[in-house]
């Protein structure tokens, strides 16, 4: 067992889906995998292992925001091996090129955090997803998008969901940011500090521009596109 994370050794794949909702969680074992078994309830944020076309796979809840997200991808680095993970979350679209429902595939993640301030010591990293991942990401989606248009291009992972600041957030759009959410840079850097690969597949589940909303039905069709994209793009 790690600290957080009820494994023992070996029962976590080498590739992981990290949804925020451990709930999703439960949901993407339940619906994509053959004899998924929980192996982690603690705190509620669920992990289950099973098999995808007959290759083990992974998936655990990163509860929201970066803090939460770094606990667990840290753990699954350093205590149980893992080789790649790829956050399937949602998203808050910031310019009227994205509409909801779009799926967009993060090349890189900007941040008003301070985890990489703290970590670099005031120098700008530039927290990117790993090319092969992205690739294949990019080539599963056009067959199994579910009708969804697909962008690749740059997140705000914000530590705020309620931004203080909106003045920066546009400043930052000014600058090609696509879509806000609340994990993919700390994410980026974690993978890229232990060597490891990682992509974040996002779904437009709300538009910070226009107002709109999803309906659950639709976030939840639209969900399970992005996944089956995601694991294309780490297994297929
Ligand atoms: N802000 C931050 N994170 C999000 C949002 C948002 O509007 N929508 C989905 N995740």
């Amino acid at each position: 067992m790690s600290t957080h994370i009820g494994a023992e050794p070996g029962e976590i794949a080498p590739v992981v889906l990290m949804p925020g909702d451990p709930l999703r969680a439960r949901w993407i074992a339940e619906t994509f995998l053959e004899d998924a078994r929980c192996y982690s309830e603690v705190r509620g944020m669920l992990g289950y292992t099973g098999t995808w076309r007959g290759r083990r796979v992974s998936v655990q809840g990163s509860g929201m925001g970066q803090p939460s997200l770094a606990i667990y991808a840290n753990e699954l680095f350093r205590e149980y091996g893992v080789e790649s993970i790829v956050r399937v979350g949602s998203c808050g679209a910031l310019t009227d090129r994205l509409a909801v429902r779009d799926i967009v595939l993060a090349s890189g993640a900007c941040t008003d955090s301070s985890m990489n301030r703290i970590r670099f010591e005031g120098l700008d990293y530039a927290p990117v997803a790993d090319f092969g991942l992205l690739h294949r990401a990019y080539e599963a989606a056009r067959t199994r998008a579910g009708g969804a248009d697909v962008h690749v291009g740059l997140l705000l992972s914000s530590d705020s969901f309620y931004s203080p600041r909106p003045e920066l957030t546009a400043r930052m759009v000014e600058y090609g940011v696509l879509a806000v959410e609340m994990e993919a840079s700390a994410l980026y850097t974690l993978a890229a500090g232990h060597g490891r690969k990682a992509l974040a597949v996002c779904t437009v589940s709300d538009h910070i521009v226009t107002g709109e909303e999803t309906t659950a039905a639709e976030r939840e069709k639209t969900f399970g596109a992005m996944v089956d994209i995601a694991l294309e793009a780490a297994l297929g």
